[in-house]
């Protein structure tokens, strides 16, 4: 069976004691209330240590939002996936939307980091989807497909099993427009498929495929019911914890 998640993304948000505030009454909430579902938030790098200590008996994975596409060395500024790793955190957001068009991360880049991730024991949440001329093109299905291929497709069956999938049609990302569950539904579904072409239909049905783009406790249900649609990826709704525990009980 796999596994339903709700993951938030709290981007380039919050300092540090806002963000210890956040987690800390997320924790509060979710022990008095146990979610249905894994819960993950993904932080800056900066409160890792910190959030993975407070979270460390508690019901919350930390995921970082980024890695290095490099071991160690030279690189002012990186931060290696061994380094997320040894903060306490599990898993790692890559292929963000934003990632891939403000700061130029290309499939072999996203290659890289999601071995290099893998490697240093993260589960990686992996984020495809169209811009909203290719959904106008009808072009969402190749640009999902050639993002697999060209990010993810090449790992082991065994790698396979630390990958998450998150939808993220760019054009519904912090705009309000969400995908119609029907849209979204046809979409993940075919996702699978596409993971059932190369590992499988087994491996395919345990595949965790997340819907991300303005998702929020009004919609959250909608998507959540549909059959391929195994959670969400949520940023802005992820900023408040009434709000992300409104999209958790999505799943009660
Ligand atoms: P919003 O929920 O703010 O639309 O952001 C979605 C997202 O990009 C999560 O990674």
């Amino acid at each position: 069976m796999r596994k339903k998640i709700v993951a938030g993304n709290w981007k380039m948000n919050k300092t540090l004691q806002e963000g210890v505030a956040l987690a800390t009454e997320l924790k509060n909430i979710l022990a008095a209330e146990k979610p249905n579902c894994e819960v993950i938030i993904g932080t800056p790098f900066i409160h890792l240590a910190t959030v993975s200590e407070l979270l460390k008996d508690s019901v919350i994975a930390v995921s970082a939002e980024n890695c290095a596409n490099k071991e160690s060395g030279a690189y002012t500024g990186e931060v290696s996936a061994a380094m997320v790793k040894s903060t306490g955190a599990e898993y790692v957001i890559l292929g963000h939307s934003e990632r891939r068009e403000y700061y130029n991360e290309t499939p072999e880049i996203l290659k890289e980091k999601v071995n290099l991730a893998l490697a240093n024991g993260l589960k990686v949440i992996f984020c495809i989807g169209e811009s909203l001329e290719q959904r106008e093109a009808n072009q969402q299905e190749a640009v999902c497909k050639a993002e697999l291929a060209g990010s993810v497709f090449h790992l082991t069956p065994e790698q396979w099993k630390n990958i998450v999938i998150a939808y993220e049609p760019i054009w519904a990302i912090g705009t309000g427009k969400t995908a119609t569950a029907d849209q979204a539904e046809e979409i993940h579904a075919f996702i699978r498929k596409c993971v059932a072409d190369v590992y499988g239909a087994q491996a395919a049905d345990d595949t965790t495929i997340l819907y991300g783009g303005s998702c929020k406790a009004s919609n959250a249900p909608e998507l959540f019911g549909k059959p391929d649609i195994d959670g969400g990826l949520i940023g802005g709704a992820s900023l408040k914890a009434p709000d992300f525990k409104g999209i958790i009980d999505a799943w009660k």
